[in-house]
C-alpha cells in the first residue's frame, strides 16, 4: 500500500538535484565563519527578505526562541495571537528558556493594530512590560491563513511609533507571498526580525534562516552558540536550502491547488465540513463530529496520514511530494472511512 503522508509539508524527502548539491557544496567550519555554503545561503535569505542579514539555524523553534531571547528579557510580555506556534508548540520554550509571557489576541491568528495597541504595556513596579509584537503567516493552527498585508503595515507604524521590535514567525511565509501573488520580500520588509523554514515548503531536510539588522544577527549568533545550535561543516545542509530558493520556491503554489482540490473533493460529504473558498494556502483543517484522533488512525490503517490538531478536526497539509493524484485518492479514502 503507497502511503499519501499529509501530516505536514516537513515530511518531504530530498530530490535528487538537491541531494547533489548537497553533495558537491563546498564547506569550512561555520562555528569559525568559515563554510561558504552557508555564507551563501544567509546572503540569499537576507536578499528574498530584504533584510540586511540572515543567520542559519537548525530550526523554526530555535529561530523563535533566539528571537524572543534577542528582542525581550525576563518577565518581558510579547504580544501574539491566541494560537501561536511559539506559545503551543515548542514545549513552553519562550517561559522556560527566555522567560517571556504572552499576550495573547483572541481569533484566527490574524488582529489588528488597534488590537495590539490595547494590550501594549509599561513596565512598571506592578506590570510586565511588553518588549515584542509576534505575528505568524501564515498561520498554522488557523488553518494556514494569510495575515493581510495592509494591516502588517499598520501594525509596524505602530511598533515604530511605540518602540517596539516587530518579529515575524514567516515558518511559510513563502505560501502567503505566493497566495498574494507578491515578491516574500514585500511581505516581510517591514518587520525588524523574521524567520522562515526551509524544511517545510521549500523541500529542505533541515534548517530555517533567521533575518534582520547586522546588530540583531549579531545578538542571535551568540544566543545560537549558547542554546547549542553553533554547527560545523554545515555547508553540506545549506546547501539543500540554496537549492530550496533557487528550485522551489515558484512551485509553491501547486501545493495551493492541491489543498483546495482536496477541501473540494470533501465537501459536501455527510457529517465532514469544509469550505473551499476558506483554504488559502497549502493546509486544509477538516471539521468531523468527533473522536478526530481515532479516525486519523482508520485514515492511516488505509494509508492516508495525516493529524488531528483537537478532537474535531483533521489537518491536511499539501506538500511537494503529493500530487493532484495522491490528493484525489486521499479524498477517496476519507470519505469511505467517515462513511464507513
Ligand atoms: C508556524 C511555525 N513556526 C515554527 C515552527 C517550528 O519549526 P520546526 O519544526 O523546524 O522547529 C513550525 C513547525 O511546524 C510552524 O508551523
Amino acid at each position: 500500500m503507497q502511503r499519501i503522508d499529509l501530516r505536514s509539508d516537513t515530511v518531504t524527502l530530498p530530490s535528487p538535484g538537491m541531494r547533489e548539491a548537497m553533495a558537491r557544496a563546498v564547506v569550512g567550519d561555520d562555528v569559525w565563519n568559515e563554510d561558504p555554503t552557508v555564507a551563501e545561503l544567509e546572503a540569499l535569505a537576507a536578499e528574498w527578505t530584504g533584510q540586511a542579514a540572515g543567520l542559519f539555524v537548525p530550526s523554526g523553534s530555535m529561530a523563535n526562541l533566539i528571537a524572543q531571547l534577542v528582542h525581550a528579557g525576563r518577565g518581558d510580555e510579547v504580544i501574539c495571537g491566541q494560537d501561536a506556534h511559539c506559545m503551543h508548540d515548542e514545549v513552553g520554550a519562550g517561559a522556560a528558556l527566555a522567560g517571556v509571557q504572552y499576550a495573547w489576541i483572541p481569533g484566527d491568528g490574524r488582529f489588528t493594530a488597534a488590537e495590539v495597541a490595547e494590550r501594549i504595556r509599561p513596565r512598571t513596579f506592578h506590570t510586565p512590560g511588553t518588549a515584542l509584537v509576534w505575528l505568524e503567516n501564515t498561520h498554522n493552527r488557523g488553518g494556514g491563513t494569510v495575515f493581510p498585508p495592509e494591516e502588517v503595515v499598520r501594525i509596524a507604524a505602530l511598533c515604530r511609533e511605540r518602540g517596539l521590535p516587530l518579529h515575524l514567525d514567516g515558518a511559510r511565509v513563502f505560501h502567503a507571498a505566493a497566495a498574494l501573488g507578491v515578491p516574500v520580500r514585500e511581505l516581510t520588509r517591514h518587520f525588524d526580525s523574521l524567520s522562515f523554514c526551509l524544511s517545510k515548503a521549500l523541500g529542505a531536510p533541515i534548517g530555517s534562516v533567521l533575518c534582520g539588522s547586522t546588530a540583531f544577527r549579531t545578538a542571535a549568533h551568540r544566543f545560537r552558540k549558547m542554546l547549542g545550535g553553533g554547527m560545523r561543516q554545515v555547508g553540506i545542509v545549506a546547501a539543500a536550502g540554496v537549492y530550496a530558493l533557487r528550485h522551489n520556491v515558484e512551485r509553491i503554489v501547486q501545493d495551493h491547488v492541491h489543498a483546495r482540490r482536496l477541501a473540494a473533493a470533501l465537501a459536501g460529504a455527510p457529517g465532514l465540513t469544509v469550505d473551499p473558498a476558506a483554504v488559502e494556502t497549502n493546509i486544509v483543517m477538516l471539521g468531523v463530529p468527533g473522536d478526530a484522533p481515532g479516525l486519523v488512525e482508520r485514515l492511516a490503517a488505509r494509508g492516508v496520514l495525516a493529524w488531528a490538531p483537537d478532537d474535531r478536526r483533521i489537518r491536511f497539509v499539501t506538500h511537494l511530494d503529493v500530487d493532484a493524484a495522491a490528493v484525489d485518492r486521499a479524498a477517496a479514502v476519507v470519505r469511505e472511512v467517515v462513511a464507513g
